[in-house]
């Protein structure tokens, strides 16, 4: 049975580094309300003119380089962003060109902070049917270009960046001893589309928008959606919550992540955080937490990592993996 194995990851932050307190000498804000409230402490600023292809392109060069592998090697490309570069063409071609890939195919996903959990189960099943070998699977956001610097609601909590993974197709036994991708469940409900959105887009006012978000209607849906994603993944491949080595979740709140391990018995040191440094980087953060913890370490060959996601639309998702 075909499986996606992951090879390697690779993560991209743009170097300037915004905090809280920076942030409230702009809003009506203080460091101890959004510590408190979110877990963040800074967040990422891409540069002037630093694109979302940008910060991708070296995530994606990263993840190539560790896995000792050239662009041309690859044969798609899955990169989930709300913040492309241009309405069109997908921001995923211009990565395929700069990496140097020649042949396959390239296309962007929008499901905003799940989008990661959305592309990689679209690679996984692109590897699963036998249409691409090698994919490269990425989120990458430049959230503070749609973010009002003015409103304190929404533009404390995210940053940006870029992480990425490349998945291989391998033989497996078709159990859940299996490296690989193991299962995906991916979910949406459009009935919640004015809880979280942009307001603009090419179709509607023809401008770029800002976020606008109900914070805590998001938080309530977050909850529970999650534990039903979560329940997903654990129903559907027999295992048992106790098997979980790591959970590697979106980082929107850090209430949100510990709530989640709670229900899952899972101690702190098994979850991977990254919100203090990075703030919410939408459909990047995943990527960027899986990233760190194989590569300082922490996720070790054939350990069991479940991922889960949930952003606007709602969208939301989980997806197992054996690194
Ligand atoms: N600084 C100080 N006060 C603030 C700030 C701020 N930055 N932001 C809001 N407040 C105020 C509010 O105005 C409100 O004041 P009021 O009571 O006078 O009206 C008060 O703080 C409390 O606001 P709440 O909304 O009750 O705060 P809450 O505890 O819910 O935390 C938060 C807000 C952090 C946004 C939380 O609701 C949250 O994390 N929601 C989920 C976000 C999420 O999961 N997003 C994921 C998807 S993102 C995506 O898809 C792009």
């Amino acid at each position: 049975m075909r499986r996606s194995v992951g090879l390697a990851v690779g993560a991209y932050l743009p170097k300037t580094v915004v905090s809280n307190d920076e942030l409230s000498k702009r809003v009506d804000t203080t460091d101890e309300w959004i510590r408190q409230r979110t877990g963040i402490t800074q967040r990422h600023v891409a540069a002037e003119g630093e694109m979302t292809s940008d910060l991708a392109v070296k995530a994606a060069e990263q993840a190539l380089q560790a896995a000792g592998l050239r662009g041309a090697d690859i044969d798609a490309i899955v990169l989930a962003t709300a913040t492309p570069d241009h309405t069109f063409p997908a921001t995923a071609t211009r990565v395929q060109h700069r990496i140097g890939m020649k042949g396959g195919f390239a296309l962007d996903v929008q499901a905003v902070c799940s989008g990661f959990i959305y592309a990689l189960a679209i690679a996984d099943n692109f590897i699963k049917a036998g249409q691409a070998k090698r994919a490269l699977v990425i989120g990458a956001e430049t959230f503070s270009r749609i973010l009002d610097w003015n409103d304190r609601n929404t533009c404390v909590l995210f940053g940006d960046g870029a992480g990425a993974l490349i998945l291989e197709a391998h033989e497996g036994q078709g159990t859940s001893q299996d490296r690989g991708v193991l299962c995906t469940h991916l979910f949406s409900d459009g009935a919640h589309y004015e809880q979280l959105y942009v307001d603009g887009g090419p179709s509607s006012t023809q401008t770029t928008g800002s976020v606008r978000m109900n914070g805590k209607e998001v938080f309530r849906h977050a909850v529970v959606n999650l534990a039903a994603a979560v329940d997903a993944a654990i129903a559907s491949t027999g295992i048992t919550a106790e098997e979980i080595d790591w959970l590697v979740p979106h980082q929107a709140n850090r209430r949100i992540m510990d709530g989640m391990a709670h229900r899952l018995k899972l101690p702190p040191e098994k979850v991977v955080y990254t919100i203090e440094r990075h703030a919410n980087t939408s459909a990047a953060s995943v990527p960027l937490a899986l990233a760190e913890a194989v590569t300082d370490g922490r996720i070790q060959r054939g350990q069991l990592v479940l991922m889960e996601a949930m952003g606007g639309g709602f969208t939301w998702g989980s997806a197992l993996l054996r690194w």
